[in-house]
């Protein structure tokens, strides 16, 4: 489990309630609670005394956009049944939810079918046709792989196997390599309803961030006072150092949460999560002293494009670009990547420096992305 349950259990058990559904906003049946309680994740059930067990050795699986991944699933039976059984096998998605409070009921999380197999004839469904098969590497091999994954194929994934009547299931968790960074209009602060953020990360060669991921940006010292839409529609903001304005200096560090707003009239900045890991970013030595559409002709004569915001973070964080020259990106900004912070190279800490967006006939550098 990752970090993000802590402070779930950590609220059940002050509270000295069992972790009830009400709890956890999203999941419509009991497996969930099972895999919280023996912490495992592995279900057994019994009927005519013959136990169907559904096992995953990973309870989550780390992998990079673009790649391929398996989410692994085994079931057998105890003892083994000396006719073969029937069973139908089905693989679903459920967006990660972590927001500690409800969501309303209309935002609560479908499980969304991803396949379903019935000896040899399987089915798959909605952006997951034609992109993912089972492992079958042996029998009773129930693991899904995923091809060419996608910013938002992370989220829980569920393995479940039918038997006549009875069910058991397992979940394994997706996640991506990948950064999360806030983002604002070039018109100002607070711009975006739900729709226009979920488009300005989309520009950005990035997705809406999950509050799993942005809870683990704050883990890893994310610290941000503007609040930003997140991709369940909730809308929060990470504070590592408590201070007047943020929430204040009572609180302590945490995400902070304004919870569901309302996804057309509500307007904040947006998080995004990005992880291109395809093409490199880098700072154009020559020239550099460039207007805004110089600079886009210089990457273009480069054979190269003008870096979007997701593909600078990604490059700087996963990568280790490091450059203290400020250089156009394609939506206008003016940014900078430090991972060694030095003097006259903006704050004491690594991060990507950010000049805002500039008026476009001022001259700088260019980051292109090949
Ligand atoms: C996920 O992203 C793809 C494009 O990469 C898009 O076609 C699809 O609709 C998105 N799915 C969801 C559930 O947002
Ligand atoms: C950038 O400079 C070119 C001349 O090199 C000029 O034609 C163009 O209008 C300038 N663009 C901006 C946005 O000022």
């Amino acid at each position: 489990m990752r970090g993000l349950w802590r402070p779930l259990l950590a609220m059940c058990l002050n509270l000295l309630l069992p972790c009830s559904q009400s709890w956890i906003p999203g999941y419509s049946n009991g497996f969930h609670y099972q895999d919280i309680n023996n912490g495992n994740g592995n279900g057994e059930i019994h009927f005519n005394g013959v136990r169907l067990l559904v096992e995953s050795p990973q309870t989550s699986v780390m992998a990079t956009r673009g790649s391929s991944v398996t989410l692994p699933c085994h079931y057998h039976y105890e003892p083994e049944p000396s006719t073969p059984r029937r069973t139908r096998v089905k693989w679903s998605w459920l967006p990660t939810h972590g927001a500690a409070e409800p969501a309303s009921p209309e935002d609560v999380a479908q499980e969304t079918e991803v396949m379903v197999t019935m000896g040899n004839r399987h089915r798959s469904y909605g952006g997951f046709r034609g992109r993912v098969r089972l492992r079958r590497a042996a029998p009773g091999d129930m693991s899904l792989v995923i091809n060419e994954l996608r910013l938002n194929d992370t989220g829980r994934y569920r393995c479940e196997v039918i038997d006549g009547l009875e069910d058991e299931s397992v979940t394994v968790e997706l996640e991506l390599r990948g950064v999360v960074f806030p983002y604002s209009s070039h018109t100002g602060r607070y711009r975006f309803n739900f729709l226009e953020a979920q488009q300005a990360c989309r520009a950005q060669d990035a997705a809406l961030a999950t509050f799993e991921q942005l809870f683990t940006a704050w883990e890893e010292g994310l610290d941000w006072c503007n609040a930003g839409w997140l991709a369940d529609g909730t809308v929060q903001y990470p504070i590592t150092a408590p201070r007047e304005g943020c929430g204040g200096v009572d609180l302590a560090p945490g995400v902070r949460s304004y919870g569901q707003r309302h996804r057309l009239r509500h307007r904040y900045d947006a998080f995004c999560f990005s992880a291109s890991i395809r093409g490199a970013v880098y700072f154009l030595k020559d020239p550099t002293r460039l207007n805004f559409t110089e600079a886009v002709r210089a990457c273009a004569s480069d054979g190269s494009q003008v870096a979007t915001v997701g593909q600078l973070f990604t490059a700087w964080r996963l990568m280790g670009l490091d450059s203290c020259d400020a250089g156009w990106l394609a939506d206008g900004s003016v940014r900078y990547p430090i991972t060694k912070a030095r003097p006259n190279c903006g704050p004491p800490e690594p991060g990507v420096r950010s000049f805002g967006f500039p008026p476009r006939f001022l001259k700088f550098g260019v980051y292109c992305y090949r």
